[in-house]
């Protein structure tokens, strides 16, 4: 096969399942032009989501966001097909059934059947090989992973997913549909969770483990989260909103397909929420309690405290040159010092770093600073509202209250988290950029794919690999390194692309 270019679009697109995913496809593809066939085994279905499709498209024409004769001919082009036998002038075959492997080979087998030699295949499955969907059909080559985000019509991303069989040629026409569609495709190869799915493990899994270790409670961590990291919802928010028995198979899942990676280990806590059926939203429960009545744990922030002197500031970090803009704003003095190591800040007795991965204690037993105050990683130290301390076991307790009363003087409200290494923001982010840098390291997509994919699919508020760039790789690469020294476990171990990188002096994105 030969083709490259999108389809054209008077080319006839199928949709098979009209379910959440299968209508949603439907409704992009008969906005981009095309006329859309959809299917459905369950009686009624199909005509149902057509009717919905269509009264979908009168709203967006009520609200002015489409043309009310394009919204009109966009319903119109839609059909509702009794059976896949009627499929037959199709030009693209999208597959949004049941999570099943047999159910989705079945299927495509019978259209093989059905459909013109040169139909493409685009199977909208999020857990299953593309490989292996392939390996039933008598033309593999022509069938590729055509994963669409939930809602389809509103979210951009589609990863356009490669097997083992698939000709370069039909990905690439895929991606050039998607992206006639009003989409940003990306490419990644068949791996367990292909680039979302994977790479947004560590977001659940790192808060998880904090908690876990009762570093902090789920309204604080995702408090930190969404202030201090910039991200739309906490990790337990989410969570709760996903439906943990949902977020707990797609974890499972994609630890089982690594072979138990450590990376991916599920977390007893989640388990136990899934045993409790405490699935989240729908069932009332979950981290937080919805049944009427409930209140909403609010996060954990330290009182406020007086300035407790002096305030100097060193170095040219972002995290200094914020604090010193915040005070400067807020009318504090401070003066600027100079220092033999990475402080940022002394006022009082204390002293503060950011985190470089090693706990306080850690940190002040080596440096031989007692009263030494780490302060987590923000997405922007000039706006962020909240930011996460934690200070060494020994530290003074009036020494932890003058880096509060610091931090708070520069705007900042402050949760003070337990000596956990990596804090909050820093290790997630760290561990964000590990995972995408093992995808990246394993050909599965390339670097510019895997940010891409991270901030269209789960709105993350930048890119994990320029993150990591913009902190400095060698700094996450510490902090990674300084996780795995303090667990002693593989889970930890740096992506072998982030040490090449940071040994040769370059960025992940050079
Ligand atoms: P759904 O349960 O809402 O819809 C599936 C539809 O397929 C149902 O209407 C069902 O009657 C129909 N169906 C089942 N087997 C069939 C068959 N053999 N022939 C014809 N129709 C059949 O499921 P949903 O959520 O729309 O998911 C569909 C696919 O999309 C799954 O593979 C899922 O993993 C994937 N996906 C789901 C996402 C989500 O957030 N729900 C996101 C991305 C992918």
């Amino acid at each position: 096969m030969s083709v490259s270019a999108a389809l054209n679009p008077s080319a006839v697109v199928a949709v098979v399942g009209s379910g959440a995913m299968g209508a949603g496809i439907a409704q992009v593809a008969a906005a981009a032009g095309h006329v859309v066939k959809l299917v459905d085994n369950r009686p009624g279905a199909a005509a149902q989501a057509v009717a919905a499709i269509r009264a979908q498209f009168a709203r967006l024409a009520d609200k002015g966001r489409m043309d009310a004769d394009a919204a009109r001919t966009a319903g119109e082009r839609l059909i509702a097909a009794e059976a896949v036998a009627e499929l037959a002038d199709a030009a693209l075959v999208i597959e949004a059934i049941v999570e099943d492997l047999g159910a989705k080979q079945g299927l495509f087998r019978s259209l093989e059947d059905i459909v013109a030699a040169d139909c493409l295949f685009g199977t909208n499955t999020s857990s299953i090989s593309v490989t292996a969907i392939g390996s039933a059909l008598q033309r593999p080559e022509r069938l590729a992973g055509l994963h669409f985000f939930n809602p389809a019509p509103l979210m951009a991303l589609v990863e356009i997913v490669s097997g083992l069989a698939t000709d370069a040629a039909v990905a690439e026409t895929l991606f050039a549909t998607a992206a006639a569609w009003g989409k940003t495709p990306v490419h990644a190869r068949s791996t367990p969770g292909f680039i979302v799915n994977r790479v947004a493990r560590p977001y659940y899994a790192e808060a998880l483990r904090i908690l876990g270790e009762g570093g902090a409670d789920c309204a604080t961590l995702d408090a930190l989260l969404r202030d201090a990291g910039g991200f739309r919802m906490g990790p337990f928010e989410l969570m709760d909103m996903i439906g943990h028995d949902v977020n707990f198979a797609v974890t499972r899942s994609v630890w089982s397909a690594f072979y138990n990676d450590p990376r991916f280990t599920p977390s007893l806590i989640q388990q136990e929420l899934v045993d409790a059926g405490f699935l989240g939203r729908k069932t009332g429960r979950g981290f937080y309690d919805y049944r009427d009545g409930a209140e909403r744990p609010q996060p954990k922030e330290a009182v406020a405290q007086t300035l407790a002197g002096a305030i100097t500031l060193y170095g040219e970090s972002p995290a200094a040159l914020a604090l010193a803009d915040r005070l400067h704003e807020r009318g504090v003095g401070y003066t600027w010092g100079a220092a033999g190591d990475e402080r940022i800040a002394a006022v009082g007795e204390a002293v503060v770093f950011v985190t470089d991965g090693r706990t306080a204690t850690r940190r002040a037993a080596e440096t031989g600073i007692a009263n030494l105050v780490l302060i987590d990683l923000a997405l922007d130290y000039h706006s962020a509202p909240r930011i996460a301390v934690g200070a060494a076991v020994n530290c003074w307790a009036p020494a932890v209250g003058a880096a509060i009363g610091l931090l708070q003087a520069a705007g900042f409200a402050v949760s003070r988290l337990g000596d956990v290494p990596g804090l909050a923001v820093m290790r997630t982010v760290a561990m964000l950029a590990n995972e995408a840098a093992d995808a990246v390291n394993q050909g599965v997509c390339d670097a510019a794919g895997a940010d891409a994919a991270m901030r269209l699919g789960v709105n993350y508020p930048r890119g994990p690999l320029a993150w990591a760039d913009l902190v400095g790789l060698p700094a996450i690469c510490t902090v990674l390194a300084n996780l795995a020294q303090f667990y002693g476990e593989d889970r930890y171990r740096v992506s072998p692309l982030i040490q090449q990188r940071v040994l040769a002096g370059r960025k992940i994105h050079d």
